[in-house]
């Protein structure tokens, strides 16, 4: 598992073992805007409760999470230092011989919103099939994970490198769009790949991820 850490250059990587058995990898993810940056327990957490899953055990490979014993604490984790052994490792790819909008309504029902009620879903398309998202929310706000930022932590947890386009659906929005935040981590890993938005009429607008993001931050200064 490789972290994307092209600023401090920490490689940070962790499964978290749910109650079903399956092992959910994360891996830290870090933005040219520092606080937007992913920890690996977060993505693994996210990831296994976008799932339907319950975080059972904390298996870290390389070097500690931020907040780590905060994500541990919460959900009561056993938190295992011995070299993690995955046995079922999560694979998030889901084929393409359906409609993408069949997919994306089936997936809200995994949306875990017990704050807003308010779910969102997202499918990251690849050649191999569509890695799916949905937003997850967790006490502290600030460490749930936007739909579109659980999808491209996973998809760059697994290793995938070829994404060629994210589209985000919103069932109670009249018009659903990225928040910043998400614009932002997408420009930085996935710039020149499309973004769709899924209305519920079943109409779909069309744009490019940079252009969601006009004068963002953006700065080769900082990387190493
Ligand atoms: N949300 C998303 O999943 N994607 C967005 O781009 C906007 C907001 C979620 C996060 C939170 O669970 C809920 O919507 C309300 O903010």
């Amino acid at each position: 598992m490789k972290s994307y850490s092209p600023y401090s250059g920490i490689e940070e990587s962790c499964y978290v073992l749910g109650e079903s058995g399956i092992f959910y990898p994360g891996v830290r993810i870090e933005n040219v805007s520092y606080p937007l940056t992913i920890s690996a327990i977060q993505a693994a957490v996210c990831s296994c409760l976008a799932n339907g899953d319950k975080p059972d055990r904390f298996l870290q490979e390389k070097n500690p999470s931020e907040l780590q014993d905060y994500w541990i604490r919460k959900f009561n984790m056993v938190h295992d230092d011995a070299e993690p052994i995955p046995k079922m490792v999560y694979a998030p790819l889901i084929h393409k011989n359906r409609p993408v909008i069949e997919i994306l309504r089936e997936l809200t029902g995994n949306a875990v919103t017990p704050h807003s009620s308010f779910p969102v879903s997202a499918l990251i398309e690849t050649k191999q099939g569509y890695i799916p998202g949905v937003n997850v929310e967790v006490s502290a706000w600030a460490l749930g994970l936007c739909a579109e930022r659980v999808a491209i932590a996973r998809a760059i947890a697994s290793g995938f490198n070829n994404l060629e386009s994210i589209v985000v659906y919103a069932p109670k929005a009249e018009f659903a769009s990225p928040c910043g935040a998400c614009r932002q981590v997408l420009a930085e890993l996935m710039p020149d790949s499309s973004l769709e938005l899924q209305h519920g009429d079943g109409t779909l607008s069309k744009y490019i991820v940079s252009h969601m993001l006009p004068y963002g931050f953006t700065s080769g200064a900082l990387k190493k």
